[in-house]
C-alpha cells in the first residue's frame, strides 16, 4: 500500500448509522457448490427481511461477475481475489448498517476465514449443503454437463475443489428442507442473535 495514503476518520460513526435502522447489521455469508441453492435461499431470506422492514443488500456471484468482478475468471487466484473484494465490499455495507447477504461459492476455507476476520463478530457463515450428485442432477444452468464434457475448465466439484465448512454458524441441508423452511431457519437464527426483532 502507498505510505502516503492516510486514513480519514468518518464524521458519522458506524454506530450512529446503525441507530437509524430498526435492526443490527450482519453479513450472512452463504457458501456452497454451484447449483446448491445459494441464490434461491439468500433471495428468499432477503424477501422475508424486506417484508419486516429491514435494510438489506444481496451480493450474488453471477451478478457481481457482470460488473465489479467482470475481470476475474475461475482459476484459484481469481477466486481468491473475487472473495477478497466481496469481503471488503461487505464490510463497507456492514458499516452502513445493512444486513448483507453474499452468495458466492467461496470454495476455499482460507478465504472464508479471511472474510470472517475482516468482518468480525457480525460474520455468519451459512453452509448451503447440497451434495454434488444432487447439484449435478439439478444442473439448472447446464454447467455440470459442460464441465463433465470438458467444455468448462476449473469447475467447482469437478475439476476445482470445494472445501466444505467445518463449523458454519448455520448448516442448511437442502435435501431435507423446502426453500421457505430454509429461509425461516436463517431468519430465526437472526432473531436468536438479536439482529432482527
Ligand atoms: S467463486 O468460486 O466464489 O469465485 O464463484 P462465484 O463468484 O460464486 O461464481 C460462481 C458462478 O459462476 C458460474 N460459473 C462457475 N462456477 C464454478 N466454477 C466455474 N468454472 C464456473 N464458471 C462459471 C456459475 O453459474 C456459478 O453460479 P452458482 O450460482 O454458484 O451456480
Amino acid at each position: 500500500m502507498n505510505t502516503n495514503i492516510v486514513w480519514h476518520p468518518a464524521a458519522v460513526s458506524a454506530s450512529e448509522k446503525r441507530s437509524l435502522h430498526g435492526h443490527n447489521p450482519c453479513v450472512l455469508w452463504y457458501t456452497g457448490l454451484s447449483g446448491s441453492g445459494k441464490s434461491t435461499i439468500s433471495n428468499a431470506v432477503d424477501r422475508l427481511l424486506f417484508e419486516r422492514g429491514c435494510h438489506t443488500f444481496l451480493l450474488d456471484g453471477d451478478n457481481v461477475r457482470h460488473g465489479l468482478n467482470r475481470d476475474l475468471g475461475f482459476d484459484d487466484a481469481s477466486r481468491v481475489e473475487n472473495i477478497r473484494r466481496i469481503s471488503e465490499v461487505s464490510k463497507l455495507m456492514l458499516e452502513a448498517g445493512l444486513i448483507v447477504g453474499t452468495a458466492f461459492i467461496s470454495p476455499f476455507i482460507a478465504d472464508r476465514q479471511l472474510a470472517r476476520s475482516l468482518i468480525g463478530a457480525s460474520f455468519i457463515e451459512v453452509f448451503i449443503d447440497t451434495p454434488l450428485h444432487e447439484c449435478e442432477k439439478r444442473d439448472p444452468k447446464g454447467l455440470y454437463q459442460k464441465a463433465r464434457a470438458g467444455d468448462i475448465k476449473h469447475f467447482t466439484g469437478i475439476s476445482s475443489p470445494y472445501e466444505a465448512p467445518m463449523a458454519a454458524e448455520l448448516h442448511i441441508r437442502t435435501t431435507q428442507l423446502s426453500i421457505r423452511e430454509a429461509a425461516e431457519q436463517i431468519v430465526h437464527f437472526l432473531e436468536q442473535r438479536q439482529i432482527v426483532a
